[in-house]
């Protein structure tokens, strides 16, 4: 495919799934997919984004998004640069604005970001004249290449996303990965149902036309793609639900309660699992679970992300 022919997203940057529409969704997520040939392949590289720079600028810790974006960034050919906060001029004082901008001025083509703050991609890729910024997890805001994993982990799955009932269980609230997940699937066509204590629950959900409950046989009974959520104990101030033994005894998901399954339903979750408290390990590691799948899918879809925005090139991959 030559550099004319790449299909483009209609935006710079990604920020979040809220004003992707339906097809551009769909060209990440078939895009993914070709890629998918040579992530098993024995070389995995393809030339695409030979030449670029890109910086992988992460405030906050991660494992699956950095390691993953680092893989993509490699098997498209890229020169990959990773920034650590704590071992930057950052403990120094020096502002976002002014690691950006200085970041720039190094020729750096795309940065791919993770902060503790919600909007800090948004605020960079105000910053930026030329680069393309990617949000690999903003604060509670949105998550999006989580989101979009997740989306191509359900249509390999269950063969599509539209109609199917998604029930998405924990703290909504504090998730990126909920928020992302909740545009994407509305936006493909999926009808949610969200449960967890009241208090993990944004007040205003139900209005937006998400069914809400908070009973976990509830939201489970029915559901084809049941999505646990992560406690997010350092996300919280305290005092939102009694304990995690009595989060675990209500809405932990266990073999028992997934007895009110369909047959087919899977269990998904974005990781890192706190086990024994939102899932016991015997879901976790049971059959219906695809939660390494997901891992496997987000190097596909870092993948396509990153050469839609960067202007794809030459695949080479005939
Ligand atoms: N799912 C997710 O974002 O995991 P990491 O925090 O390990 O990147």
């Amino acid at each position: 495919m030559n550099a004319d022919e790449t299909p483009r997203l209609n935006r710079r940057h990604l920020l979040g799934l809220e004003d992707c529409s339906r097809e551009e969704i769909r060209l990440i997520l078939d895009t993914a997919d070709s890629f998918k040939e040579v992530i098993e392949r024995p070389i995995r590289k393809v030339p695409a984004l030979r030449g670029k720079n890109i910086v992988n600028l992460f405030f906050e810790p991660s494992t699956r998004t950095r390691l993953s974006f680092e893989i993509a960034e490699k098997q498209l050919s890229a020169d990959t640069l990773n920034f650590t906060a704590s071992a930057s001029s950052v403990v120094k004082g020096e502002t976002l604005r002014d690691t950006a901008r200085n970041i720039e001025a190094m020729k750096v083509d795309c940065v791919v970001v993770r902060h503790s703050a919600s909007g800090a991609p948004l605020f960079l890729s105000q910053c930026l004249e030329r680069a393309v910024v990617v949000n690999a997890g903003d604060g509670a805001h949105e998550h999006p290449t989580q989101g979009l994993l997740d989306l191509l982990t359900i249509r390999d799955h269950m063969g599509r996303i539209e109609g199917l009932r998604v029930a998405i269980m924990g703290d909504i609230t504090h998730s990126r990965v909920a928020r992302s997940n909740i545009w994407g699937l509305r936006t493909m066509g999926a009808s949610l149902v969200v449960c967890g204590p009241p208090t993990l629950i944004p007040p205003d959900l139900e209005a937006t036309g998400v069914e809400v409950t908070h009973r976990l046989e509830e939201a489970i009974d029915g559901a084809d793609v049941i999505y646990a959520l992560r406690i997010q104990l350092e996300r919280q101030q305290g005092g939102l639900f009694p304990s995690l033994r009595e989060y675990a005894r209500l809405f932990g998901i266990t073999p028992e309660r997934m007895a009110h399954a369909k047959p087919e339903a899977i269990v998904m979750h974005p990781g890192p699992i706190n086990r024994g408290v939102e899932l016991d390990s015997a879901v976790a590691d049971g059959s219906r679970s695809v939660i390494l799948d997901q891992v496997t899918n987000g190097i596909a879809i870092r993948m396509a992300v990153l050469y839609l925005l960067n202007g794809g090139g030459e695949r080479e991959d005939a």
